[in-house]
């Protein structure tokens, strides 16, 4: 089990990306260490399952960014996946600017990748809207450089939100094709990765908007929920979150066609690992009135002990550097036979 994520270090972590993603992350860590346990125990090697985790910064430049804004936000980011459980000692944790092998095969794979195949991705549909020719060749390019990521260490898993889904199909495609066009005697250099995507959680919606996805780039702060933001902060966005009149109701079904209540609801099971249908077990007939104070509460506790390791976090820049230096050595020793075996299934002659 090989399990491979990122996450663009630009603004605030937020609760859609901790939900829909690093809350994953963490839970896919503990996995990896007992699979770990249970090989070495059976004396078959230790250490076989891995996580690595990135700060996608090389996919941060495909939009026009302020170069100090970035350096800042991915040592922010680097602390925030920590405050969040992510263990630099369990798991490889790097950025991936200081791993030159994901830019490399990013453009090997560029001969396998299909202009159609980027030309059908949502999420470049919706970034460049109606001005393709304005857009950069990275914002195009951005799903080879996102396969490249993961084939980089041959992921198995990659757990991600479900905007995401769509890159990683593209991810397993590009595999596919290099494996049956370069490397046809059964000897594939690419596994094919499946995204690993949250039953509840896989899309967290604005808090203005039960239509649109909360988001880093949307300019209300009011539409999401930071991971850094206070009680007094969460509970004033909580109250001021769209609703509609109606109170609850008592089972799933009677949230159709009222996207706002449906997200909240959403957001109270999943911070309380429970379902929908227990939420509204205990909500159903309710107003928000009874409601919102409530999933306020839930998410100050989610958030308090996050926001306090952070803190502490970003008083030690120096440790942060010294994470990411040392998790990126390992990444490049971990990437460096599959671009090796790239390059020579491409007949790259390189001494
Ligand atoms: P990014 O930085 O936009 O988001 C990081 C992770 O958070 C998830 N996510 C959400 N999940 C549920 N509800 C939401 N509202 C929500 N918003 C974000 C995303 O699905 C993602 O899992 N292209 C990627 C970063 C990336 C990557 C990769 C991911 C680069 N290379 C390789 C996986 C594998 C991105 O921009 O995610």
């Amino acid at each position: 089990m090989r399990v491979v994520s990122g996450i663009q270090p630009t603004g605030n972590l937020h609760l859609g990306n901790y939900l829909g993603a690093i809350r994953n992350w963490v839970r896919m860590q503990d996995t990896v260490e007992e699979d770990n346990r249970a090989q070495a125990a059976a004396g078959d090697g230790a250490d076989k399952n891995q996580c690595l985790f990135f700060l996608a910064d090389l996919h941060a430049i495909s939009m026009p960014h302020d170069p100090a804004e970035l350096r800042r936000g991915t040592l922010e980011m680097t602390a925030a996946l920590v405050a969040c459980g992510i263990d630099p000692q369990r798991s490889v944790l790097f950025n991936q600017a200081q791993v030159p092998a994901h830019a490399e095969l990013q453009w090997l794979l560029g001969g396998t990748a299909r202009m159609g195949w980027l030309n059908r991705m949502t999420q470049w549909k919706d970034k460049a809207g109606k001005n393709r020719e304005g857009q950069s060749v990275a914002l195009f390019g951005y799903p080879v450089l996102q396969a490249a990521d993961v084939l980089l260490y041959q992921a198995t898993h990659v757990p991600v939100g479900e905007d995401q889904k769509q890159h990683l199909e593209l991810a397993r495609d590009i595999a596919q094709k290099f494996n049956n066009d370069f490397a046809p005697d059964n000897a594939p250099v690419f596994t094919l990765p499946d995204p690993i995507v949250p039953p509840q959680a896989a899309r967290i919606m604005s808090l203005r908007d039960g239509q649109a996805k909360m988001s880093k780039s949307d300019p209300s702060e009011r539409s999401r929920i930071n991971l850094v933001d206070d009680a007094d902060t969460v509970m004033a966005k909580v109250k001021k979150a769209k609703t509609d009149p109606e109170p609850l109701p008592s089972e799933q079904a009677g949230l159709g066609g009222r996207p706002e209540a449906l997200n909240l609801v959403t957001i109270y099971a999943a911070l309380a690992d429970s379902s929908i249908d227990d939420v509204l077990g205990e909500y159903g007939g309710q107003g928000f009135g009874s409601f919102k104070p409530a999933l306020g509460e839930l998410m100050v506790e989610t958030l308090r002990p996050i926001s306090q390791r952070l803190t502490a976090l970003l008083e030690d820049r120096e440790a942060l550097d010294a994470i990411l230096a040392r998790g990126a050595a390992r990444a490049r020793e971990i990437g460096t036979p599959t671009l090796r075996a790239t390059y020579d299934a491409l007949g790259l002659v390189r001494g």
